[in-house]
């Protein structure tokens, strides 16, 4: 059994009360995607890695051959990421919180004043407690925890989950050396292996008395052909072949609206169709992406930080 930190308490207090009997044993749907380390320093990890994912543990491979497989889980100094095989490969793909674009955007995005914080309904003493279900790479669920929001990810496929929580553990060892202000935002951010309409179905319903809801959940859905800038690209690919597309996401919805406190947020390429041709309350548009909000009830006008 798991105890997990789930919501707050009819009162708006955070509350940690949750049980949930074990959960679907995540490398069920793991495809063959071998394990590949070549630096000795980090051969404990990847042979940790291979076991649980139950893949093949390659050692002193160079991913440029392996062309018996699409892509490869390569473990080194930098992490766990994902690579692609074969000559013309793009680079490798990893959950990354300490540089790149996710560091960038924390340091200089438009803070409360981005689209993702009011399809939230974040503001200046509004922190409402997300629950994210459909986790990836952590990128959405950073901001999220960088605008102030406790957020509990959920990542279903064992290969995303295992990127993620490589991605967290190395931003945490980082932060908890030279950078308080980026720890204290991985401090807001869980991450739990777990089909979210498993979880959502645990959770109770909204009319239960003792129902310990996320104050909103957030949906981002694998969608093709969504950005057109060409690191999407390359990490969609890789993606879809891992994951696939998500099929599934109208269920997930009609789920989420029955479990969310407040309000549910989707995120969708800026021209696709609703999810379940279900119209949201409102919308917000970008120039490649948009929010459908879906409000279940209006946000308090002070919600602290669970
Ligand atoms: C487009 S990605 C999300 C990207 C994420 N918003 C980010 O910022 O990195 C969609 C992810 O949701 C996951 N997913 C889809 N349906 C899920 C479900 N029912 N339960 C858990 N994870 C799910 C997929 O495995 C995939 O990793």
């Amino acid at each position: 059994m798991i105890v997990l930190c789930a919501g707050r308490g009819d009162n708006g207090a955070p509350c940690c009360a949750l049980t949930l009997a074990p959960m679907t044993d995540i490398t069920q749907a793991t495809k063959n995607l071998p394990v590949v380390c070549n630096d000795e320093a980090c051969r404990k990890q990847a042979e940790g890695l291979a076991a649980q994912l139950r893949q093949p543990l390659l050692l002193m491979a160079d991913p440029e051959q392996l062309i018996q497989t699409e892509f490869v889980l390569l473990v080194d100094g930098d992490g766990v990421a994902l690579q692609q095989t074969g000559r013309k490969a793009p680079g490798p793909i990893r959950a990354d919180f300490v540089g790149g674009a996710v560091d960038h955007r924390r340091k200089f995005g438009g803070g409360k004043g981005q689209m993702i914080a009011r399809a939230a309904g974040i503001k200046a003493g509004v922190y409402p407690q997300i629950l994210d279900v459909t986790a990836g790479l952590g990128r959405d669920a950073f901001v999220l925890a960088t605008l102030g929001c406790r957020v509990q990810m959920l990542e279903r496929s064992p290969v995303v989950y295992a990127l993620l929580q490589d991605g967290l553990h190395r931003a945490h060892r980082m932060a908890a050396a030279e950078d308080p202000a980026l720890l204290d935002i991985l401090q807001r951010m869980e991450l739990l292996p777990a089909d979210s309409r498993d979880y959502l179905a645990q959770l109770g319903s909204a009319t239960a008395p003792d129902a310990k809801l996320p104050d909103v959940i957030y949906m981002d859905p694998m969608f093709p052909e969504r950005e057109k800038a060409a690191d999407v690209k390359k990490e969609m690919r890789a993606f879809h072949s891992l994951v696939g597309k998500d099929e599934d996401a109208d269920e997930l919805l009609a789920l989420c609206l029955t479990r969310a406190r407040y309000r549910v947020v989707v995120k969708r390429p800026r021209k696709a169709p609703f999810v379940g041709d279900r119209p949201p309350s409102f919308q917000l548009e970008g120039k490649s992406s948009r929010f459908d909000i879906y409000t279940v009830r209006k946000l308090p006008d002070s919600l602290p930080p669970a």
